[in-house]
Formats: C-alpha cells, structure tokens, sequence
C-alpha cells in the first residue's frame, strides 16, 4: 500500500478547480517533489491532503487512513509545515518546539529527548531562548521545520521549507530530509528549486490544477522528446536573444545565467544554419552545441504547450 495516494483529487474554488483530478500514488521512504508556478495548486493539495481542506470531489489515503472520513487520524501521523510556519511569535524556540512535541507526545521525558535530537540536527542551539519574532527569515524556517518533525511523523508535508534560504542552510535542511527518508518516513514537498527536484525520488509538475508530468526526474529529463535544447555562450547574450528569438528554426529562447537554452526541432540540422546566421549578424559565439534537457527546460517547455492549449 502507498504511503499517499489519490484517486481524481479535485478541489474547486468558486467553481474553478484549484485542483483538477489528481491521481498520485507515492510509496512509503520516497522524497516526493511537487512543483509547478504560482498558483498552480500546491498548497491546495497538500492542505486536502492533511485533512484540513475538504475536497469537492474525488477520495485519497495518507497513512492508510481516508483523507475525506479519517482526518482526525490522519492529522495524528503527519507533519505539517505550512508555507505560513504556524509558529507562535511570542515563544521562543524552545517553547515552540515543546508545544508541538507536547501535541503528540504525552511522555515529557521523550518529548525533552527529541526536541534536543532536532535542535542538534538543524543547529538550533543558540537561539533556543530567543523569540520566533526575532529570527531572521532563514532561521524562521528552521524553527517551523524543526517543530513539523519532532514528534517523528511517518510522513511529512512540507511546503516550500526552503524558500529564500541560503545554500548551505538549504544543504543542512536536505541532509536532514535525507535521513528521515532513509529511516523510512515519507516526504511530500514543494518547491521552486530545480536543483532540490533533482534530489527526489519522484517529481510531479502541476499547471493550472492538473498534474501534467509526475516521473522520476530521469524519466521527465526523457520526456522531452520531440524537442532539442541547445546550449549557447556567446559575448552578447541580449544580441543575440533577441536575434534569435523571432529567428524560424528557434522554438523558444531562454537566458540561464551566462548561456542561452534554445528549443529546436533538430539539433544537429539547427547548429550549423545557426552558427551562419549569427555569424551573419556579427555575432562571435563561444559554443553552440547541443546538452540533455534539464528539469526546468521541460518543465518550461511543459508550461507553454499547456498554456497553448
Ligand atoms: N481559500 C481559497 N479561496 C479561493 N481560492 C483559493 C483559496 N485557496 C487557494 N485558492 C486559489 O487556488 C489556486 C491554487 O492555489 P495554491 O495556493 O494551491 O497554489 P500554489 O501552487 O501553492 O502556489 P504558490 O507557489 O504561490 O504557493 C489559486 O488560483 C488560488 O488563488
Ligand atoms: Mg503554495
């Protein structure tokens, strides 16, 4: 049995569906990723998911328990970290973190011991006596993670826990996520980080409320099939972007730092009719060649054949 699992999901808000017949199955110790652009019906889902947004249509299962008649039960094997944190800005850390283990943890001697495993683990220990109102934004987000998992849930929502954090934070929350999944908890979490997609075990991408690729990232990487991504460095990157932008061979353009992804029918037709052309605008280019796609250019490539119908 899946550790989460949903049959045509559906959430609708004003007649719109926020959330449009989502069907995920998810296996217990699995990372999954759930992404997709504003709006675009993540929250909404792991908020039906948690028990605490009845859906207008369709059923679901966490933990074994039925999201629509269970979710008292469900609510007691989960954790929750709301992309608001929920924390209590007039505790301080150590207050915080001995409310939310108290929650669920009659035992005050073996809730004392887990609030010092997490506080270790995500590094907590100097600001225990300060205030959540007075952390900085990053440390916040510790907090709220560090209160979501301290009772030891079996499966864990998170949503977006590392928005706007620095790398090495960031690299300190995926250990710890790491970990968890390796003793077998389940991971639910969003984020706008291609690079933290690439890290779970499964990614669904939702646009608009439907779920329009869910792979592991190797198998979305795949799917771009009828598409090729070239990679281009070239002295004048705005030149040659707008160039290239209305130029017939080019699908689509799009500025990754120095370099520009262009989307191609063929590859190996396109590179030379290209290198000509921007020769011909006195464009000297770096490189031209052609890379596998990344997570972000299907998802980007996925958005725009959704949005063109
Ligand atoms: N309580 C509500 N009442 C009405 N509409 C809502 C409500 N909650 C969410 N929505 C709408 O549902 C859609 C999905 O919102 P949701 O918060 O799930 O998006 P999201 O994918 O989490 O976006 P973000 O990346 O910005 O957090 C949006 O159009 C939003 O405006
Ligand atoms: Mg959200």
């Amino acid at each position: 049995m899946p550790a989460i699992s949903t049959k045509n999901l559906t959430k609708k808000f004003d007649r719109v569906a926020a959330v449009n017949n989502l069907n995920l199955s998810i296996e217990k110790g699995e990372i999954f990723g759930f992404l997709g652009p504003n709006g675009a019906g993540k929250s909404t889902t792991i908020r039906m998911l948690c028990g605490i947004l009845e859906p207008t249509s369709g059923e679901g299962q966490v933990g074994g328990f039925d999201i629509n008649r269970e979710s008292e039960q469900i609510k007691k094997i989960i954790g929750y970290m709301s992309q608001s944190f929920g924390l209590y800005q007039d505790l301080t850390v150590d207050e915080n973190l001995k409310f939310y283990s108290r929650l669920y943890i009659p035992e005050k001697k073996l809730a004392a011991q887990r609030i010092e495993t997490v506080v270790e683990l995500l590094q907590l220990g100097p600001y225990r006596k300060r205030l959540a109102a007075k952390l900085s934004g990053g440390w916040r987000q510790r907090l709220a993670l560090a209160c979501a998992v301290v009772h030891r849930p079996q499966i864990i929502f998170l949503d977006e826990p590392t928005a706007g954090i620095d790398p090495v934070s960031r690299r300190i929350l995926w250990d710890f996520l790491y970990e968890l999944a390796h003793g077998g908890t389940t991971l639910f979490i969003t984020t706008h980080y291609m690079e933290e997609a690439e890290r779970c075990n499964q990614i669904g991408f939702i646009w608009k409320g439907d779920l329009v690729a869910c792979d592991t990232p190797e198998g979305v990487k795949r799917s771009l099939v009828d598409e090729h991504i070239l990679s281009l460095k070239c002295a004048d990157l705005n030149h040659a972007y707008k160039f290239l932008r209305t130029h017939e061979l080019i699908k689509d353009v799009n500025l990754y730092g120095d370099e520009i992804h262009l989307v191609v029918a063929n590859a190996r037709e396109a590179i030379p009719l290209l290198r000509a052309a921007l020769d011909s605008e006195q464009l000297s280019v770096d490189s031209l060649k052609q890379i596998q796609p990344s997570i972000e250019d299907v998802f980007v490539a996925l958005s725009k054949k959704s949005s063109n119908g």
